[in-house]
């Protein structure tokens, strides 16, 4: 088929495509932006579906976009060629991507949390900031963490932001969305252990690095964990830090904690 040339702004399916910058619009499309050629491609060999593949005109033509292009068309999906500045109110930002695709939204459910030899999952807890959430899983794919399980109301890990901060990585890490109940009934019966994070947490990270499959907890931005998912966890640590220093930003304790916590099924270089 060949493809869609798209010149203005007022196009039914460039609007459909810029309210995929708004939670609405995410939600009722079930679909969300990823940036640049690299990320789509990847997205595509992980499996995810493209809906559309959107391509500045000025993009040079490259193998790379021909798997793009037929992945897209594959998954019965539409080229449309642009404007470099139709790409920009597309991305809403200058020096937007030349390439971006509209992706169908997948998260698996808790049953696929399952517990291998040396599995890591991240658990995080009311997660508000999506530049922290898009970190987490970039942290979470680098040190080979099965899954991030999402609990509570957290922030949407589709919006542009935490996409954006995920550098990719949100196409290889499977997301787990469930509520404070449900993640306490199913941990019942995890038989790994639960590591979880607190300032007044009694152990230190060192000595964590385990076969035994973990789920490592981390608390909101502001409040931390509460008490009943704080009493859920086998073990509570907190990283060791000056003495006054207030607390770690989110992503940064995840990074530290998986680095302790990885390496228990091999595997990093
Ligand atoms: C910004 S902190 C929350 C601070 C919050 N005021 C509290 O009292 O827990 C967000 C999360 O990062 C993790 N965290 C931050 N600093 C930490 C530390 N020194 N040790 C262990 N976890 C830490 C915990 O999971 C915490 O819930």
């Amino acid at each position: 088929m060949a493809d869609t040339v798209i010149t203005s702004a007022a196009n039914p399916e460039i609007k459909a495509i810029r309210a995929l910058s708004t939670k609405k619009g995410r939600q009722e499309q079930n679909a969300f932006l990823s940036e640049g050629l690299r990320h789509v491609v990847e997205a595509a060999r992980a499996g995810w579906m493209i809906r559309r593949l959107v391509v500045a005109d000025q993009q040079t033509s490259s193998p790379v976009l021909e798997e793009a292009r037929l992945a897209c068309l594959d998954a019965g999906g539409r080229v449309i060629t642009v404007s470099g500045e139709l790409m920009t109110r597309i991305a809403r930002r200058d020096n937007a991507q030349s390439v971006i695709a509209v992706i169908e939204q997948k998260t698996s459910p808790l049953a696929s949390v399952t517990a291998g030899p040396g599995a890591l999952w991240v658990a995080l807890e009311s997660v508000r900031d999506p530049g922290n959430l898009g970190s987490v899983m970039r942290s979470a794919d680098a040190f080979g963490a099965r899954g991030v399980i999402l609990i509570g109301h957290t922030v949407d890990p589709f919006s542009v932001e935490a996409v954006r901060a995920t550098m990719g990585a949100i196409v290889n890490v499977p997301m787990i969305r469930c509520d404070a109940a449900a993640f306490l009934a199913w941990r019942a019966s995890w038989p790994g252990r639960v590591v979880g994070t607190h300032l007044a947490g009694p152990h230190r990270p060192e000595g964590l690095r385990a076969s035994t499959p973990t789920v490592l907890l981390m608390g909101n931005e502001q409040a931390g964990l509460p008490p009943e998912i704080a009493k859920a966890c086998d073990t509570l640590v907190r990283i060791p830090m000056r003495p006054g220093a207030d607390s770690l930003n989110l992503a940064a304790a995840t990074a530290i904690m998986l680095h302790a916590l990885a390496g228990g099924a091999g595997g990093l270089e």
